[in-house]
């Protein structure tokens, strides 16, 4: 049996333990969302002892150097080094900036843009994603950046709302203009990576709000100037899930190596007006991923974990590399804790 020390006190843990699920267990409130590794809700600081380097798979060279580690990652009793884990929640004033509301427009019937201004400079590629913190800290939910932040001055962020959802229904029903809100971030490595030869294809897909990190990753690629192909498929589940239908296929208009897909799962009266593909999206991607070259081939796929999953298997099974295969599986909040 593994223990650990936080706030001065010693917590036993049970084989295979986390350091989230013992210190909950325990009664402990520490904040946290997917508890899968993907949405850095759950950090916290090694004071002492090593929290090993799968706790720390993703973070940043920063917080790995801080010693920042993944509170559900974390499994003490597999720890290499001797000496015992001694951990507390970061510092606020540490990891997060203040940023102000400065707009919000309703993009579709349940999804909200918010955009954010930080009081100081955040460097975020536009497709990583940063963490709205609320309550004092013990409630922090991840968004992706659908901008490109360095350009606008801002983040712009698409939350879909969720029933009962505690962040989502606070950013549809209660955000003001001029409201400022707690962000920490940015994180993830789903973002558009310049290459010397700029011209490889790049094969993007999601459903919901997964459009969001894929449409700044376009954005960034063509203001980087790719010049290789670039295909965007997005899913939803009716005709009026679709958001930003105009703006990309105005992008289409203007850039020649730009394709954009939008399928609907179950057609109602709209989609031949909406010029909508109608089918699973797995099949428009199974489609693209049989005509374009492989070797050079980038995928990013995000939104609903499931169909992100599918379509990595697929790129995968394709011939796409892992390591030019990207995704960000919103995985939501388990339901048996805050
Ligand atoms: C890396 C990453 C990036 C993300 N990016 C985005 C983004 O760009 N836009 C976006 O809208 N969301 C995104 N999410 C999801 C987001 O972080 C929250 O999980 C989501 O907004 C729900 O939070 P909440 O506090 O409103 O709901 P909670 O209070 O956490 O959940 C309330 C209840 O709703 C259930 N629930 C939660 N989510 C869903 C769901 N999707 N479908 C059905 N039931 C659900 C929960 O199980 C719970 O019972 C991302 C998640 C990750 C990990
Ligand atoms: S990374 Fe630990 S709860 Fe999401």
């Amino acid at each position: 049996m593994a223990s650990l020390t936080f706030g001065n006190v010693d917590y036993a843990l049970e084989k295979g333990e986390s350091v989230l699920d013992g210190l909950t267990r325990h009664g402990q409130t520490i904040p946290h969302s997917c508890e899968v590794g993907s949405c850095q809700s759950c950090l916290m600081q090694a004071k002492a002892g090593d929290p090993g380097s799968m706790a720390q798979a993703g973070l940043n060279e920063a917080l790995k150097a801080q010693n920042f580690f993944l509170a559900c990652r974390c499994f003490p009793d597999e720890a290499l080094s001797d000496e015992a884990l001694s951990v507390a929640l970061p510092s606020m004033a540490d990891t997060t900036v203040e940023a102000e509301i400065v707009a919000i427009e309703m993009l579709c019937h349940d999804i909200v843009a918010l955009r954010l201004r930080p009081v100081e400079q955040i460097f975020c590629r536009p497709g990583q994603f940063i963490s709205i913190v609320r309550d004092g800290g013990s409630l922090i939910r991840s968004y992706s950046v659908a901008n490109l932040p360095e350009r606008d001055g801002y983040l712009e962020l698409h939350i879909r709302k969720i029933t009962d959802g505690r962040v989502s229904s606070w950013a549809h029903d209660d955000a003001r203009i001029g409201e400022k809100v707690t962000v920490r971030g940015p994180a993830g490595n789903c973002f558009y990576i310049p290459s010397d030869e700029g011209s490889y294809p790049i094969l993007l897909a999601g459903t919901g709000t997964g459009l969001a990190p894929l449409e700044g990753i376009v954005l960034d690629a063509l203001a980087q100037g790719h010049t290789g192909p670039i295909h965007l498929l997005h899913g939803a589940l009716r005709e009026d899930d679709f958001y930003h239908i105009d703006l990309l296929r105005a992008l289409v208009v203007r850039h020649e190596n730009v394709s954009y897909t939008p399928c609907v799962l179950h057609p109602g009266t709209d989609h031949d007006i909406l010029d909508l593909q109608v089918g699973p999206l797995d099949e428009f991607v199974d489609s693209a991923l049989g005509k374009l070259e492989k070797a050079s081939l980038r995928t990013y796929f995000c939104g609903a974990p499931e169909m992100v999953n599918l379509l990595k298997r697929k790129a995968f099974m394709a011939g796409v590399a892992s390591r030019n295969n990207f995704s960000d599986p919103f995985v939501i909040a388990a339901d048996r804790r805050s």
